[in-house]
């Protein structure tokens, strides 16, 4: 089912799909009352016609840079993501858009991870609030450093988000920051101009906050960028599935980590396997990140050969062949929703790579019942390990 819906406002009307395109709940939109909030407030707080440059963060699935571009196509628009799908969701909508908001693309789609002096060249930045607070902390750190001297920052989540620690954190990074009356479930942050801020934009001694989680079970660091899962400690399903993945030999086999995060599972098996070649696939930025760093100090014998890394969308267009296991503790949620579609897909794009006699492990909630689809899909799925909370479930490609 294809959820496609239009976003009008301000005398534009734009069309915008969420990515993955095809939902199993037609009633998700690409954009929600932040954003149009947002919008609100650009267009009323500001003359775009005198803007040059504007910053989007966080953008979904790209209405709010679809917006821009249809008010004010003249604007040149920097997107920082640290989400894939989230990518190819504002790829998509921009192209899908520019025949209705003029085809002048001055946008480009950036990583998390490249924020640099493109900032400082920013008249107004718009920024969604994320989820983690580590992750919204390294956002207004990297602002507050590469910002200039009157840069207008509007930031908006939904109002269930904006908690006391996050008007906290803009308070620590941009003090004086308002927060407005809600509308429509959503409210919206503003800061007070950076040159009332005493050392703005001279933050240089800021380094990235990668915690790290030595474990007494793991014989190795795992080191976690901002918003990667479980940043904190060792997630209890992941531990449950390694307490599992102990009674099998992956010597020499070509396993994929699939939703790796960290990199957890594929480097606890690498760490026991010889000669193993392990390919750790994530759609975050900053967990690809973070799993290269927890192998890279890890005790793995010839770790450039050991390992392959790739941000992606589970498994599309990786032409792996002949893998003979796939290990994954699969998401439950995309951004704020609550959902198995991506965990679906992760199951048929494992299906797909894997060889004959291949080996899908997968740790989930009791209740998710992957068995029912995992069997649909393989033709048999046997739980290997159980407890009051997780299941571990293989299931066996046929020859
Ligand atoms: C439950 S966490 C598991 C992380 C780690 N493997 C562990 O066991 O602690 C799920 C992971 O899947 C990743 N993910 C979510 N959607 C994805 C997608 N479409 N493609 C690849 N990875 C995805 C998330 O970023 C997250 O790191």
């Amino acid at each position: 089912m294809v959820t496609q819906t239009q976003l009008n406002k301000h005398d534009f009307s734009i069309n915008l799909q969420r990515f993955p395109t095809k939902s199993s709940d037609k009633s998700l939109r690409a954009w929600d009352a932040a954003d149009e909030y947002l919008i609100d407030q650009l267009v009323e707080s500001v003359n775009l016609a005198d803007i040059k440059t504007i910053i989007v963060i966080n953008d979904s699935f790209g209405a709010l840079c679809c917006a821009i571009q249809a008010l004010a196509p003249h604007i040149k628009i920097d997107t920082f993501t640290d989400s894939y799908m989230s990518k190819l969701g504002i790829q998509n909508n921009i192209n899908n858009n520019a025949p209705l908001t003029g085809k002048n693309t001055h946008i480009t789609v950036n990583s998390s991870l490249d924020f640099n002096s493109k900032l400082n060249k920013a008249d107004i930045v718009l920024l969604k609030v994320p989820r983690t607070l580590a992750y919204l902390d390294y956002l207004l750190a990297q602002l507050r450093l590469y910002l200039s001297n009157d840069t207008k920052i509007l930031a908006g989540g939904m109002v269930k988000l904006i908690t006391s620690s996050v008007v906290k954190l803009f308070e620590k990074h941009f003090p004086g920051t308002k927060t407005s009356l809600a509308k429509k479930k959503a409210r919206l942050l503003i800061s007070a101009s950076c040159d009332e801020i005493e050392n703005a934009g001279t933050s240089d001694n800021y380094k990235v906050n990668i915690s790290q989680v030595k474990d007494e079970e793991l014989g190795f660091t795992l080191y976690n960028w901002p918003n990667v899962f479980c940043r904190e400690q060792v997630d209890i399903g992941a531990r449950f599935l390694l307490k599992t993945l102990i009674n099998y030999d992956f010597a020499q086999k070509n396993i994929i980590d699939l939703g790796c995060g960290n990199g957890i599972l594929g480097v606890s098996v690498l760490q026991r396997s010889p000669n193993t070649h392990m390919v750790f696939v994530d759609e975050s930025f900053m967990a690809i990140a973070s799993a290269k760093q927890t192998l890279a100090q890890a005790a793995v014998d010839d770790v450039s050969n050991a390992a392959e890394f790739y941000v992606n969308h589970c498994l599309s267009n990786i032409t792996l062949k002949s893998v003979d296991a796939v290990l994954c503790n699969p998401p439950f949620h995309q951004q704020s929703t609550v959902t198995e579609d991506i965990a679906w897909q992760m199951f048929k794009d494992a299906y797909k790579v894997l060889k004959p006699r291949g080996q899908f492990f997968v740790v989930g909630n009791r209740h998710l019942d992957h068995h029912i689809k995992l069997k649909k899909l393989f033709g048999n799925c046997k739980a290997i390990a159980s407890n009051a909370k997780f299941v571990v479930l293989l299931a066996s490609k046929s020859i």
